[in-house]
């Protein structure tokens, strides 16, 4: 999508659409430049609809003036409009027109900031991802018409300016997402870490450990996990190094990068089990954040740290029952092998505060089914043993418009994950599953402020019910982690 910055709305023609973002409480002053446009046409069509300016609300006007459409897109109240109201507006302006034939879409946006008009940009990016490769006989009339944005704003180079660093926040989310919609088929543990290698370009470093490497680290955890998979577990270890001072304390994002989970021999029922592909979006976004530090050269050391493996049952496979040894020393029974997001970062973990003694950690999973019985698919489950960290998260997720709710960690569930013979085994029943998943990881962290979010309600969201994510891969936890970075972790 090509999207620029101009001072003037240009020339329009039937090819063309134009989009005026307006305030409920001052739709007036919204509406002036729609009705120049139409010449009165807009103001007249209020009366015959329920648009009112309010959030998310749209109008198409046809026929109207020399642009081929004319569309009216609420963002609410103008006191306190935040960015992503002003990112919803536009993106579901974009919705309402993307199929519609017309090519080109100027957001006219005369009463908006340059901040404001930033966010239009950013929300239009966002909203017209769409994951498409494997399309090989859609009909033109019905692939997306809308190729070019323009944003016609006053003040277009400040706004061109505050726009560098979100489409490079925009990149990310979209690298996580081509990653989460690949096919377990196409995106295995070694080329995802292909993938991430490719990164180095933009900066970053990054090594891939393969599984005589991590035996030798005494990772049995992670490895137990994809020992009835044809292909090579790879933990992936990326460092970006944006702070003044390299060599100043990084703070660390880890990801579960389960590539496919079948369940292993304690296997899943067939229905939906193709969803299982998106079992890695918790490494896929650690690797979509650290695309965007790159990409807006954050001045922050912080690293990441994808542990990747499939899930499969084989005649090689973990059985329940048996008894493995994590990196840390600790022996972890393993009841059901389809608890397997836990064992890979029990060692991604203990490995990272070990080599990196970081700031803080926060772990992306989609580790459990139980967080959607808990939460549904609006919120993400937050788990940790800081609250400030925690505080920082909620704050930070509060802008980003990715929502987390806090879970308890009690240590009174501990009990749950007693095992008769091993230090712990790794389920603990249906109560408070997704807690004492957490409190499983816990046993991995040894003391660093650390925070887990259990992404598995959010990471996929079909349908979506916010128009800037398209139904399927959301990239949820770029925006929320860039955002926790940008407020508190730069020099
Ligand atoms: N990857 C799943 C969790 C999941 C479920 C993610 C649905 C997204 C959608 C995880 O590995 C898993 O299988 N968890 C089990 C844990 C149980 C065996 C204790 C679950 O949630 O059922
Ligand atoms: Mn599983
Ligand atoms: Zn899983």
């Amino acid at each position: 999508m090509q999207i620029d910055f101009t001072t003037e709305r240009g020339a329009l023609d039937v090819h063309t659409a134009v989009a005026f973002i307006v305030f409920e409480d001052d739709l007036q002053a919204g509406m002036k430049g729609a009705d120049a446009v139409s010449g009165g046409a807009a103001s007249r069509a209020l009366g015959s609809s329920r648009f009112k300016g309010g959030k998310r609300q749209t109008l198409d006007l046809q026929g109207v003036g020399e642009a081929g459409r004319l569309l009216l897109a609420g963002a609410g109240p103008k006191d306190g409009a935040s960015p992503t109201d002003i990112e919803q507006a536009a993106a579901s302006a974009y919705g309402v027109l993307k199929a519609s034939g017309v090519a080109t879409l100027v957001f006219d946006l005369s009463v908006l900031s340059p901040e404001q008009a930033a966010a239009a940009a950013f929300g239009v990016q966002l909203g017209s991802y769409r994951f498409d490769r494997y399309r090989t006989t859609e009909k033109a009339e019905q692939k997306p018409s809308i190729t070019s944005i323009r944003i016609a704003t006053p003040q277009a180079d400040q706004a061109r300016a505050a726009f560098a660093p979100l489409a490079a926040l925009a990149e990310g989310v979209r690298f996580t997402q081509d990653l989460v919609s690949e096919p377990a088929n196409v995106l295995y543990p070694e080329e995802f870490a292909r993938r991430v290698k490719s990164l180095e370009s933009m900066g970053l470093q990054v090594e891939v450990l393969g599984e005589a490497d991590m035996a030798r680290l005494g990772m049995g955890s992670l490895l137990c996990v994809g020992l009835g998979s044809r292909r090579e577990s790879q933990l992936a270890v990326i460092q970006w190094k944006g702070a003044q001072d390299p060599d100043a304390q990084p703070i660390a994002f880890v990801g579960k990068g389960v590539c496919f989970d079948t369940g292993g021999i304690s296997i899943k029922g067939a229905d939906g089990m193709e969803d299982m592909k998106w079992d890695m979006g918790g490494a896929g976004a650690v690797a979509g954040l650290m695309h965007a530090l790159a990409g807006r050269k954050a001045k922050v050391n912080a690293i990441g740290i994808l542990g990747l493996v499939e899930n499969m049952p084989d005649g090689n496979a973990t059985r329940p029952g048996d008894v493995v040894t994590s990196m840390s020393g600790q022996t972890i029974e393993v009841i059901n092998t389809d608890a397997e997001g836990r064992l890979v970062l029990a060692d991604a973990l203990w490995y990272c505060q070990d080599r990196f003694k970081p700031k803080f950690m926060v772990d992306l999973a989609t580790l459990t089914g139980a967080i959607i019985v808990s939460l549904g698919h609006d919120y993400a489950g937050l788990f940790s043993n800081d609250d400030a960290l925690s505080d920082s998260l909620l704050a930070a997720s509060k802008v980003s418009g990715e929502l987390l709710w806090r879970m308890p960690l009690h240590g009174g569930y501990d009990k749950q994950i007693e095992s008769m013979i091993a230090d712990v085994k790794n389920i603990g029943g249906r109560p408070a599953g997704s807690i004492t998943a957490a409190l499983f990881l816990q046993k991995f962290v040894n003391g660093l402020p650390w925070a887990h979010l259990d992404i598995a309600s959010v990471a996929w969201k079909k349908p979506s019910s916010n128009p800037t994510i398209p139904d399927g891969a959301s990239g949820f936890g770029v925006r929320l982690l860039n955002q926790l970075v940008a407020d508190r972790y730069e020099d």
